[in-house]
């Protein structure tokens, strides 16, 4: 007996084997009907009490040997099989990807911020808005060019609904609503029927400003927009407004912001003058304070219009407009760090 559990146990402690026929065949063998520990098992019963006592605990440790060996080799195989089909339990979870705020929300929280901190407050108003609110309360001739159907999308039939061209109308809704002082800024996305390329869009965000107060004068507008420029671009940035023209403000400038001209993508930025257009701004004409019932006489003010996607191409180096509302993943991704 004695001689056949030494050698069934080196069996056991050697045996092994990947393929599950081999490891079935082989627990027939050992511990089937007619296998070989089965087959002591059958010759244990016959012995008398005293051999039953000397070789149960061997006999027994050798059938669980026989198992536990049966059992381990199956193990592996299914943790083989997982591995051949890709699938690998020990490896750490994926991480989900976090999204990214858009450059364009980046550049327009940071601005609302500056504007916020000198005491103006939000509001917005609809993308879709009428004539009136767009165009005629804004001080535009029934015959100006703007209202073409080149510049604006008309929404239905009748040529009174569009979606708005600037921000400038949400000018006139708050004045509708508020009495002076308004200090107000209004994000907001606008639409032109533009021709798309790397550096127009048919649709971009603009930031309308607008204060109106006794006594306001073009100084307050300068200094707050040089305000506005070195805290975004940098302490010692300089502007410069050059004459323009707008139906709503008289006065009308644009506000340029000195960008440099240090090396070939400064000439390419600023079209080779140094100088970046951000803005258009002027004082609020008398006839569109009158439009919307505030005394021109007794109150003055300022408005200006912040473009910006051009600002957010050049804080960030972007060189085509489109790549910000393509919404690939891949350039969105790259704004994760940014703030
Ligand atoms: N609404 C003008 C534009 O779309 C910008 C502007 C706003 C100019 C306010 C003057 C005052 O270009």
């Amino acid at each position: 007996m004695k001689e056949q559990i030494d050698l069934l146990s080196q069996e056991v402690f050697s045996f092994s084997s990947n393929k599950e026929e081999e490891i079935e065949s082989w627990r027939v063998k050992m511990l089937g009907k007619k296998g070989t520990i089965t087959a002591l098992f059958n010759q244990f019963r016959e012995m008398s009490p005293d051999l039953k006592r000397e070789w149960g605990k061997p006999l027994n440790a050798l059938k669980v040997a026989a198992q536990e060996k049966i059992n381990s080799l199956k193990i592996n195989l299914e943790s083989n099989d997982s591995a051949a089909s890709g699938l690998d339990l020990s490896r750490p979870a994926n991480f989900s990807n976090l999204g990214s705020r858009h450059p364009v929300n980046l550049v327009k929280n940071e601005i609302v911020g500056i504007f916020k901190r000198i005491g103006f407050n939000l509001s917005e108003g609809p993308e879709v808005e009428d004539d009136w609110h767009n165009f005629s309360a804004l001080n535009f001739p029934e015959e100006h060019p703007a209202r073409d159907m080149q510049d604006t999308f008309f929404v239905g039939k009748e040529p009174d609904w569009a979606l708005r061209t600037h921000t400038s109308s949400v000018q006139v809704r708050v004045m509708e609503n508020q009495k002076p002082p308004i200090r107000t800024i209004s994000p907001g996305r606008v639409f032109r029927n533009e021709a798309i390329s790397a550096r127009s869009h048919c649709f971009f965000h603009q930031i309308e400003g607008l204060y109106i107060d006794e006594g306001v004068s073009f100084a307050d507008l300068k200094q707050t927009l040089l305000f506005f420029a070195q805290e975004f671009f940098g302490p010692d940035t300089k502007i410069r407004l050059r004459p323009s023209y707008f139906p709503f403000t008289e006065p009308s400038a644009e506000m340029d912001v000195y960008w440099g001209l240090n090396n070939e993508r400064d000439y390419r930025m600023t079209k080779g003058t140094g100088w970046l257009e951000v803005l258009g701004c002027g004082m609020v004409d008398p006839n569109v304070l009158e439009n919307n019932g505030i005394d021109s006489t007794k109150y003055s003010g300022y408005a200006f219009g912040i473009g910006v996607e051009r600002i957010a191409l050049h804080r960030f180096q972007i060189p085509d407009i489109r790549l910000l509302f393509e919404n690939d993943l891949n350039f969105l991704d790259q704004f994760k760090a940014a703030y």
